[in-house]
């Protein structure tokens, strides 16, 4: 095999970039058909990686074998505040024709990102390639979210547990679901996910409930237990979530936002059932896939999730650098 030249990403790579995206993409549709099929194409694929290319503070590095372009790789800073001294590469960051060359690609771009004191650093990786995922982790980098997809059926079953109920909540209810939005936040910063983002006040939850109770972008399920509301699902359109968009949206889809239940609550089989209310309430609304995330650390969710049919589609690799 020829020997490969790793340079820095510059605008004239554009091109044969969106080739390597849209096949990379072309690809990944193979293992996952709900993905949306438009970014196979070159015009498509090409607005995606320049968008990556022109986020500010992007850099990179572009591989060539015998002249041709065979990988690249792109990172741009996100929000500090929230991500740290980072850089992420994003859906559109990176593709290649051989895993390991991803390697090569890192460390050129990463000895910039280390220069520049950016030493969080975050992946999108298409799941469905455990010989690409195999090569990031050979960088040192780990699973730290997974994004997942699956069908909304025409038809479901909603089983309710005995002694429960589901329904929607009213602006009296907020009172009482305070617990559940607290027990999602002190759920995630337990062990073993050890999340920094701070418990949100019962002022800034009361006001976040008036929000959105009185807009109506969010589909709210409710599972009550005796008269107490113990579970809290939320669903959107999929295009609202910063997490969702381009090459990871499908057609068509929603996005289960939010869900958390109550400690006393959970193993009774109230999530199932206000998972499958939500599924039964997306088709009413004309949606045929359903979108949503975890971090992988979580054990109940990572594991609530995939056994729900979601379909892990891009894992988020992270790795930080002491
Ligand atoms: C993840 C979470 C929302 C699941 O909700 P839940 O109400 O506990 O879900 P259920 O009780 O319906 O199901 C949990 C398990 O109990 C099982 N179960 C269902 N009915 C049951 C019953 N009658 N008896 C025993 N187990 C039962 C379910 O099948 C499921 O197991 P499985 O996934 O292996 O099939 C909940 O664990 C939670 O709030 N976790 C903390 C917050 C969080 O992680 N939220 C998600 C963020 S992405």
């Amino acid at each position: 095999m020829a020997r490969l030249e790793v340079v820095p990403f510059s605008d004239e790579h554009l091109d044969e970039a969106a080739r390597l995206l849209a096949a990379r993409h072309a690809r990944q549709r193979e293992a996952e058909p709900l993905l949306p099929k438009c970014f196979e194409a070159h015009d498509a694929a090409h607005a995606e990686v320049t968008a990556s290319w022109h986020a500010e503070g992007a850099s990179g590095a572009a591989a060539f074998r015998a002249g041709r372009l065979v990988g690249y790789l792109i990172g741009a800073p996100r929000d500090t505040d929230v991500w740290g001294e980072n850089i992420w590469v994003d859906l559109a960051g990176h593709a290649v024709d051989e895993a390991e060359d991803v390697r090569d690609l890192y460390a050129t771009a990463a000895a910039r990102w280390f220069d520049e004191e950016r030493r969080r650093h975050y992946a999108l990786v298409p799941a469905t390639d455990p010989g690409l995922m195999d090569a990031w982790f050979r960088l040192g980098f780990g699973h730290q979210q997974g994004h997942g997809v699956r069908e909304v059926p025409a038809h479901i079953d909603v089983r309710i547990p005995e002694g429960y109920e589901i329904r929607e909540p009213r602006e009296e209810d907020i009172e009482e679901l305070l617990p559940i939005d607290l027990a999602l936040s002190a759920h995630q910063r337990s062990s073993p996910v050890f999340s920094t983002r701070p418990l949100p006040t019962a002022d800034e939850i009361r006001l976040e409930w008036r929000k959105t109770l009185a807009g109506s972008e969010e589909k709210i399920l409710l599972g009550w237990l005796d008269g107490t509301p113990v579970a809290c699902w939320s669903v959107c359109a999929a295009e609202l979530s910063r997490h969702y968009s381009g090459l990871g949206l499908p057609e068509r889809a929603c996005y289960l936002a939010f869900a958390s239940t109550l400690p006393v609550a959970r193993g009774s089989g109230i999530g199932v059932a206000v998972t499958d209310a939500s599924l039964a309430a997306a088709a009413e609304d004309g949606y045929t896939a359903m979108v949503t995330d975890w971090r992988v650390t979580n054990l109940l969710a990572s594991r609530f999730w995939p056994r729900r049919d979601f379909r892990p589609v891009f894992y988020r690799l992270y790795r930080s650098i002491p």
